[in-house]
């Protein structure tokens, strides 16, 4: 296990300034928003759709505390791209966008050292306020959409949503989820693709290493994985970067690849300051300085793919390396039952 403290220069310009909302792209999306308020206490927050005319996306925001979702599908048949992903990925994340500071240069030095840029930077305003952003490509099919607000924004979420137009007589019901703010964004890779991924988030958005752990530490009886943790200059934008390694059986991580159809989000850590009134079963890790507790949901859909990750630090910056032993087990108890713990070839 490696803890870096070479942060590298300070970029001369633009700032990653923290984690903006994560969108998912479900075969459902007001469902699978429903599913997150009452499983995990989050709040509909705002909505774009045929009522505010958005006529061929549908998008629910859902919010607890700084953490913003937004599940989107689309309203028409034959939409190709959101068809085509869903076919392919499932249920799952799509984008995970950053607040920013002085987008156009951040996006000016991306496309300068190689990254894909999805769609240049414009402006989206409403009687609420203004702001620009842009979207890159990173691993899979997955992208990063930069926000940089141009004015203080006083709207419900971003320019063009409304109020949410569904009402979830349940939740005024149930116990807060206390979850406050989003620790770290974690993305599988398939064999080999570790280390182009996290240099592209060194090269191309001027992140630099800050952790890291090899297959000889973190493994089980039967499989082994890597992990490199990305993060931006200030360090509050955290993104684990993980690829199989050989084993005796298939690694987890591949078996997210063969059911993601490729390398994409694996896991949500959603940060608390009360884990104990969330769950039982609560992993602890710890170092001379401090400790961390975490909690491991099951897949949040069919698919063996995406789950969510509940953590409470107390003084530790780790990702819980001294847990992913027990959580790789068990982990692999469900893989076996899906028929997945297979001989590793
Ligand atoms: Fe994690």
């Amino acid at each position: 296990q490696t803890t870096y403290t070479d942060k590298g220069e300070k970029p001369e310009k633009g700032k990653f300034v923290k984690f903006h909302h994560v969108t998912f792209w479900v075969g459902n999306a007001k469902q699978a928003a429903v599913f997150y308020c009452d499983k995990m206490g989050f709040e509909p927050v705002a909505y774009k759709g045929l009522e505010t005319g958005s006529r061929e996306v549908v998008s629910h925001v859902i919010k607890q505390d700084k953490i913003l979702f937004v599940f989107e599908s689309a309203l028409n048949p034959g939409n190709e791209e959101m068809g085509e992903h869903l076919m392919k990925h499932g249920d799952g994340v799509k984008d995970i966008a950053f607040q920013v500071e002085d987008l156009e240069f951040l996006i000016k030095k991306a496309k300068e050292r190689g990254a894909v840029v999805v769609k240049e930077p414009w402006i989206e305003q409403d009687s609420y306020g203004k702001v620009k952003c842009a979207v890159v490509q990173t691993y899979g099919d997955t992208t990063h959409t930069l926000i940089e607000y141009l004015s203080p924004y006083k709207g419900l979420f971003l320019p063009g949503y409304n109020a949410p137009v569904v009402k979830d007589c349940l939740l005024p019901k149930l116990p807060p989820g206390l979850l406050n703010f989003i620790d770290h964004i974690v993305g599988n890779q398939p064999d080999d693709a570790m280390v182009p991924v996290s240099d592209w988030y060194q090269n191309c958005l001027l992140f630099h290493r800050f952790w890291s752990i090899d297959d000889k530490q973190i493994h089980t009886q039967y499989s082994a994985l890597r992990s490199i943790v990305v993060t931006n200059y200030e360090e509050t934008i955290k993104m684990p970067i993980n690829e199989p390694a050989p084993g005796v059986k298939k690694s987890q991580i591949q078996e997210y690849c063969d059911y993601n159809g490729g390398p994409g989000v694996q896991h949500i850590a959603l940060n608390t300051s009360d884990i104990i009134q969330a769950e039982l079963k609560i992993l602890v890790d710890f170092d001379d300085k401090g400790y961390l507790l975490q909690i491991f949901t099951k897949p949040v859909q069919d698919r063996p793919t995406l789950f969510l990750e509940v953590i409470q630090r107390h003084n530790h910056f780790g990702f819980g390396a001294g847990n992913f032993k027990s959580l790789f087990e068990a982990i692999e108890k469900d893989q076996d039952a899906r028929g997945n713990l297979t001989v590793y070839n």
